[in-house]
């Protein structure tokens, strides 16, 4: 057997990594400003990270959803006070297409409604719900297509209210990135978001957060749609929260309650997903992770935006899309990777680049990126 080819590959075999960096299996060293897709959030084998998860294998890895398991419960506590929302309430599971599916199910099952709102540019994922509310036929199988998604127009608020009065009564949720990710770095407009809040509440639809990419501190606040200064009902997320172990979570308003039934899981919230968890929440508790990002996250952007050959920089933290003035990023981010040793990350909008490191990457690490990227431009 072999693997089956779903991807174009870079000729590298990564073997080894510590904080920022990575290294391959000739010895070379790497700088890491894509955080292995968005996903290393406090860094490659963080001390403490790998402390806690060995521990927890040490005692005990896994055990089922049929009795009650204590990290679980104390991963709760933590993310309510990391998010700033203690009374909202976690669901685990293993990928971010996996969260986005339950919150839309649990949509439905909670209004009763069939129909879900979402957004072109959006990417929400590969599972049938999750794939057929993401922007892109290439990847929408078939068996996954269907009339219950309503695609509108990113950030028209005109199109939004006009769905919701002619078909407010069918709408079960409104499913929106607060950054659009692979879409090329697109950030919600604030109104846009406070306006699918006013809708939801009106028509007793739900407003999701997909944080999957943008969350768990990588914009300068735990939830990038927090800028808005509106709650969301359902907060789905996966890459950051593990650190490089599959985990993802929904976050839950307290208005929602639960039935036996509605969600379910194998795998979701075993102990050892839970032990990386709270070990990438602690570390961000307890060095400020959420702030530094925000911090580090301006410095580039305007270094950045200091920079010929550059038709826009996007994005809020450390999540960063670098739109060239070019076609095709392709040629220089293979540069950036062969020539100077630095990943980054590519976008559907061919000529963004995204940046997406880890939270605690040094100013040092950006400034070796920026001059690498002024010599390129
Ligand atoms: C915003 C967003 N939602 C959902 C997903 C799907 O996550 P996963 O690949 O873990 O299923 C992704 C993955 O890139 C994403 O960026």
């Amino acid at each position: 057997m072999k693997p089956f080819d779903v991807y174009p590959l870079y000729d590298l075999e990564i073997v080894r990594g510590q904080g920022s960096y990575v290294w391959d299996d000739q010895g070379q060293k790497y700088l890491d400003m894509y955080g292995g897709h968005a996903v290393i959030s406090i860094g490659h084998t963080h001390p403490h990270y790998v402390e806690r998860v060995t521990k927890q294998l040490n005692k005990i890895g896994f055990y089922s959803n049929s009795v009650r398991i204590a990290p679980q419960r104390e991963l709760a506590e933590k993310l309510g006070r990391l998010s700033g929302k203690p009374d909202y309430q976690l669901f685990m599971c293993n990928s971010g297409a996996e969260a986005n599916e339950n919150a839309m199910k649990l949509a439905s099952f909670v209004t009763g409604r069939k129909k879900i709102v979402a957004f072109k540019g959006s990417f929400h994922g590969r599972t049938s719900l999750a794939v057929a509310a993401t922007d892109n036929p290439a990847i929408v199988a078939p068996v996954n297509r269907t009339d219950n998604v309503i695609f509108l127009p990113h950030g028209d608020e005109k199109a939004l209210e006009e769905t919701f009065a002619q078909q407010g009564n069918e709408i079960a949720g409104v499913i929106i990135e607060g950054i659009q990710g692979v879409g090329g770095i697109v950030v919600a407009p604030e109104s846009f978001l406070k306006k699918i809040r006013s809708l939801c509440d009106a028509c007793g639809a739900l407003y999701i957060a997909d944080a999957v990419q943008c969350g768990c501190g990588r914009s300068g606040k735990y939830y990038s749609h927090d800028w808005a200064g509106v709650n969301a009902d359902i907060y789905t997320m996966a890459k950051g929260i593990g650190n490089g172990f599959p985990v993802a979570a929904l976050s839950i308003a307290p208005h929602i309650a639960p039935k036996y039934g509605m969600l379910g899981t194998t795998f979701g919230g075993n102990h050892l997903a839970c032990a990386a968890a709270l070990a990438v929440a602690e570390v961000m508790l307890q060095d400020g992770l959420i702030e530094q990002a925000g911090q580090t996250g301006d410095y580039l952007m305007s270094e950045l935006k200091k920079l010929p050959g550059i038709r826009e920089v996007r994005g809020r933290g450390l999540m960063i899309g670098i739109e060239l003035d070019t076609e095709d990023s392709a040629p220089l981010r293979k540069k950036l990777l062969f020539d100077h040793k630095i990943f980054v990350g590519s976008s559907s909008k061919k000529n963004v680049i995204r940046l997406l490191p880890a939270l605690n990457i040094t100013k040092a690490h950006c400034d070796a990126f920026l001059d690498a990227f002024k010599q390129l431009l």
